[in-house]
């Protein structure tokens, strides 16, 4: 399972790519704003494109399919491995076949049912992004999402790439490798807790002070 980083932080990316672990990004919006420093949408974009090599999602904000398609062809402008997020809606899916046509690489976003994806993969999405956590915080089982998608796609032969987004605990990300999701991405607190054990920590600080006790340093 290919791991990205759910973010626009430069400083995450740089230092989590900096242990080789990171495959590529997804931003959105929010994350865009947060970390913008006054700098643009592209600027922001084509920096990260640079630091990582694999795919860098980067959002549309049009809600109609004109607007989202020319956002698209501009956005795709500007690297090489730049991929443009799009809404699962109506305008969004009909963006997606133009899209698609053109050989623009796309990420069908805010996916929270089996059907959106299965109409996602019919029309050559790049990727879809599950959004996990937000079917959990309201109630629904958001793994199950991932595993009917990960069997569709499976079934039919389609090459759109499940990439499961919204994660909330550490186990999550487990779970979507059980699943067989082909990208989990993550927010960059959540690498950390993957490389973090509480257990590695005491069982190397038991080691060292026995070995202090031999008298080394
Ligand atoms: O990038 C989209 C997604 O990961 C957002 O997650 O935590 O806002 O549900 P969240």
């Amino acid at each position: 399972m290919k791991l990205f980083l759910d973010t626009a932080n430069i400083s995450d990316i740089k230092r989590l790519n900096g242990l080789g672990i990171v495959d590529g990004v997804t931003t959105n919006p929010s994350w865009v704003s947060r970390d913008s420093k006054g700098r643009s949408f592209k600027a922001i974009v084509q920096e990260i494109c640079e630091e990582v090599k694999g795919h860098v999602s980067a959002e549309a904000t049009a809600i109609d399919t004109e607007g989202m398609v020319k956002e698209a062809r501009e956005i795709s402008s500007w690297a090489q491995n730049v991929v443009v997020k799009l809404p699962t809606t109506e305008a969004g899916i009909r963006a997606l076949k133009l899209l698609s046509h053109e050989g623009i690489k796309t990420n069908m976003t805010l996916v929270f049912s089996a059907n959106q994806a299965l109409l996602a993969g019919k029309l050559g999405a790049t990727y879809v992004s599950p959004f996990i956590g937000r079917l959990y915080d309201a109630g629904y089982d958001g793994m199950q999402l991932v595993r009917d998608t990960v069997r569709i796609f499976r079934n039919y032969g389609f090459e759109t790439k499940v990439l499961a987004a919204s994660f909330r605990e550490p186990r999550e990300i487990t779970a979507a490798a059980i699943a067989g999701a082909d990208v989990a991405t993550i927010r960059p607190e959540q690498m950390d807790q993957m490389i973090r054990n509480p257990f590695t920590d005491a069982g190397l600080k038991s080691f060292l002070e026995s070995w202090e006790k031999m008298g080394n340093k």
